[in-house]
């Protein structure tokens, strides 16, 4: 049915347009009280087996949609009714800015891949923390009448939010840190859990600081302002790596994270190398300046994060993205170390059943396994292959 729709409808639209209808229609549903009930029927029942503790919190399934999707935090609760377990808002950047100029998103769908240059266009961190805090009033509002609040009957356990943040692109490189810091202020108080995302390929200079020296001081930074933002309570950072990093600069980065107390580490955003697309034959889509997701980033953000693994075990919370698709691929980065896994490319090809047909599949690989539990099942494959 929704491939139907994606081929007829979807794929003959300019993509960010695509985008903005589907996740208009996702917000609508979620506004109607009998559309909700539906859909969370149809699409939010959670499988307890899948339940995680991850970053302080239960969570009712590992499986989180990934950062660039819902960049404003407009559509958590419509989300959340998809079945996803933890919503990541932003990339959000100290000021409001418009991105990069269209066209900047591209799809190659016999790659089942996404190439995009948004550039974080957002509405800035004072906007997205008002937007926000009208939702935990309103959800606060909807508790206090009893009913559900956003996600609706056995759509029950709402979403996570997870609040990522970057660099405004007017601010010049050397001031990053209060940038980020404006944000961290904004937004600590709103998030389950805090990213700092340095990996985004269209920001310029933004990837630099995953390198180490500027790196330390940009999370002590933003470590202090949540810390100061919210003081009765310690809300989990993050940072998100870039697939292209050096595997020496993988290792520095677990290192650091682990010397600074981080909570954990996103292990992958899009990719700048265009390997592994045999199928699109469009080259001047190929040839497209930006990140590559999807299908093709599979095996790097799966190499990236058994390296993490392989240096930190279960000292953070690892979080694998990119190209992720089926529950077997969703189960292999689990296996490989991620406690929690998300997904943003598959989601547009896959349509609204995703995040339940992922869920399906991993409860019937967990059953099939030995592991009375996904979290025994974090990391099991590397410990197997040490052993062996
Ligand atoms: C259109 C688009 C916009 C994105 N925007 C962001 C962003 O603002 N911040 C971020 O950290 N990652 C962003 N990402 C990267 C995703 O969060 C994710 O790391 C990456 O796409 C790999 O996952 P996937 O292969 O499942 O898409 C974006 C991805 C896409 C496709």
């Amino acid at each position: 049915m929704y491939s139907l729709l994606f081929k007829t409808v979807f794929a003959r639209m300019d993509p960010e347009k695509a985008h903005r209808l589907a996740f208009a229609l996702i917000r609508l549903a979620a506004c109607l009280p009998v559309v909700r009930g539906l859909i969370a029927a149809r699409y939010a029942p959670r499988r307890e087996e899948l339940r995680v503790h991850a970053l302080g919190r239960s969570m009712p399934g590992p499986f989180g949609l990934a950062a660039g999707f819902d960049k404003n935090a407009e559509g958590i609760d419509g989300l959340s009714l998809l079945g996803f377990d933890h919503v990541e808002v932003g990339t959000v950047t100290g000021q409001a800015q418009p991105g990069n100029p269209r066209k900047r998103l591209f799809r190659l769908p016999p790659d089942r891949a996404l190439i995009n240059r948004m550039g974080f266009n957002n509405d800035g961190s004072a906007a997205v923390a008002a937007r926000l805090a009208d939702r935990g009033r309103a959800r606060g509002r909807a508790r206090g009448r009893g009913s559900s609040g956003g996600s609706g009957g056995s759509a029950g356990a709402a979403a996570v939010v997870g609040v990522n943040i970057g660099k405004t692109k007017a601010v010049p490189e050397e001031d990053a840190a209060a940038d980020y810091v404006t944000s961290a202020r904004a937004l600590a108080v709103h998030a389950d859990y805090l990213v700092v995302n340095v990996s985004s390929p269209n920001t310029p200079g933004l990837r630099a600081l995953q390198a180490t020296e500027a790196l330390r001081p940009l999370l002590g930074a933003v470590r202090e302002a949540a810390d100061e933002a919210v003081p009765d309570r310690r809300v989990p950072l993050l940072v998100k790596i870039a697939p292209d990093l050096a595997d020496e600069d993988v290792d520095a980065v677990a290192d650091l994270a682990v010397e600074l107390g981080l909570d954990g580490i996103i292990a992958t955003n899009t990719t700048i190398a265009r390997d592994g697309l045999g199928l699109s034959g469009d080259p001047s889509v190929v040839a497209e300046t930006g990140g590559l997701s999807g299908a093709p980033l599979r095996e790097r953000s799966l190499e990236v994060l058994r390296r993490l693994y392989l240096r930190v075990g279960d000292r953070l919370t690892l979080v694998g993205v990119g190209g992720i698709t089926t529950a077997e691929d969703a189960w292999q980065r689990i296996l490989a170390g991620a406690r929690l896994v998300q997904g943003y490319s598959a989601f547009v090809y896959e349509g609204p059943g995703w995040a339940r047909k992922l869920h399906e599949g991993l409860a019937e690989r967990l059953a099939a396994s030995p592991y009375a539990t996904l979290a025994e099942a974090v990391g099991a494959g590397n410990r197997k292959a040490e052993a062996a």
